[in-house]
């Protein structure tokens, strides 16, 4: 008999809660995921520290997609909201964030972070309270390993470090290289160490690394060691504020070599801190404003309309971010949050304005990468190429974006696209 009751006393309660995740989709923060009412959504990002112009555009992109949708009537015909808070560009206030938005808001998702130390501080708290994370922009590998409730839409920074060394050694014949790092950013070691390994592969030689840290106003002192080794470029893998400055001393210090970077760099405020100094310089970035394609253009026009100023490839990766976000809500059937999270991992040739987006088995996107040309003149990057990673050839649902392009392969078996876009010819 007291067995007859235990076990009927285990059937009910299993029962009973597995009616409470199917009715109310309760998820285990315990937000209401499959109700009525708005999708709550948080975003985080820095919109008033040292990186302030990295969560503007995100927060602005995101605003753009929702309402985009929302217009549309929304997923499964409830509106998308943006939570969002600012973490000031600091790990420690990422984390901080993250869990407030997760417990307080009860959001059924987050949108974030940008700078991979900021992602890979807050990545943790979402992976354990089973709330997806998607970081629009976080390059950094380390990111996503953090576990299956996090993920990307950009791709990672082997690939993108791959991309400056073979631009460096292949477009520019450069045969040896310095590297000005940012010791306090996981992107910026992670960036040294991969260009570093392809240059490297290519028969290029790193002759110096020096590094410096975040907020430093001061970089005679390692590019004077660098001047007098006289490299072919330098590479400096940082974030917009150093970069600014770095590329002024440069000059100062009579170097006129190419300034090689990367996505960091890309900031409206590079302008304003580098100005002519920022020639000749490249970097490697997730999109080109220039690009003729109309899906493309449209976004470009919708955000200029909106913000009054162009999208930089941050604000076209939040977007992209929202946008999948939605696809996958939509797919799962509502935000109950391990459906949702398979729904967003399991994400395959959705186009976005920064490339098809496919999510591969680690999370992360596997997608091109463009490399620009500094224009300081200007006051904008001009496309210079696309590079397709291994396995990945130009799509050919838009011919006309791509007429005139060259394919040209390579050592490492990558792909080198050189399309036209941007060039107006
Ligand atoms: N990829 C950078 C990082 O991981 C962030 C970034 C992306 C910055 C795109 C600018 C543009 O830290």
């Amino acid at each position: 008999m007291k067995n007859f009751f235990l076990a009927f006393t285990l059937i009910f309660s299993v029962l009973l809660s597995s009616a409470c995740v199917d009715k109310g989709g309760t998820n285990n923060n315990g937000s209401t995921g499959d109700g009525a009412g708005d999708i709550k959504v948080g975003v985080y990002g820095d919109t008033t520290g040292a990186t302030s112009s990295f969560g503007l555009s995100t927060k602005n992109g995101i605003q753009l997609a929702f309402d985009e949708i929302n217009a549309a009537g929304g997923v499964n015909g409830r509106k998308l909201q943006m939570i969002f808070e600012d973490d000031q560009g600091t790990p420690e206030k990422a984390k901080t964030v993250i869990s407030k938005l997760i417990s307080q808001d009860k959001v059924v998702a987050v949108l974030g972070e940008v700078a991979s130390s900021n992602s890979l501080a807050a990545a943790p708290v979402a992976q354990e309270a089973k709330i997806p994370m998607i970081t629009p922009s976080s390059t950094n590998p380390k990111v996503t390993e953090v576990g299956d409730y996090i993920s990307r839409v950009c791709f990672i920074d082997p690939f993108q470090g791959s991309v400056m060394a073979k631009f460096a050694a292949n477009t520019l014949k450069a045969k040896t290289a310095a590297i000005l790092g940012d010791n306090s950013s996981d992107y910026s070691k992670g960036l040294t160490q991969f260009f570093e390994q392809e240059f490297t592969k290519l028969g290029g030689t790193v002759i110096t690394k020096q590094t410096y840290a975040q907020k430093d106003q001061d970089f005679k002192a390692q590019l004077t060691q660098m001047r007098d080794q006289k490299p072919d470029v330098i590479y400096v893998p940082g974030y917009y504020g150093e970069v600014g400055i770095i590329a002024r001393q440069a000059r100062e210090l009579g170097m006129n070599q190419p300034l090689l970077g990367g996505d960091g760099w890309d900031s409206p405020e590079l302008w304003k801190l580098g100005g002519a100094a920022l020639k000749p310089a490249y970097i490697s970035n997730h999109y080109s404003a220039d690009n003729p394609a109309p899906e493309i253009q449209n976004f470009v026009k919708a955000y200029q309309a909106k913000f009054n100023t162009a999208p930089d490839s941050l604000a076209a990766l939040a977007y992209d971010s929202a946008k999948v976000l939605a696809d996958a809500i939509k797919r799962a059937g509502g935000t109950d949050s391990a459906k949702l999270k398979d729904a967003i991992n399991q994400t395959k040739n959705f186009a976005g304005v920064t490339g098809t987006i496919t999510l591969d088995a680690s999370r992360n996107a596997v997608k091109s990468a463009v490399v620009l040309e500094l224009n300081p003149a200007a006051s904008k990057f001009d496309f210079k190429e696309t590079i397709y990673p291994e396995g990945m050839t130009a799509p050919t649902t838009t011919p006309n974006t791509n007429a005139m392009t060259n394919t040209m392969s390579n050592a490492n078996a990558m792909t080198n696209i050189i399309g036209n876009h941007g060039r107006g010819q």
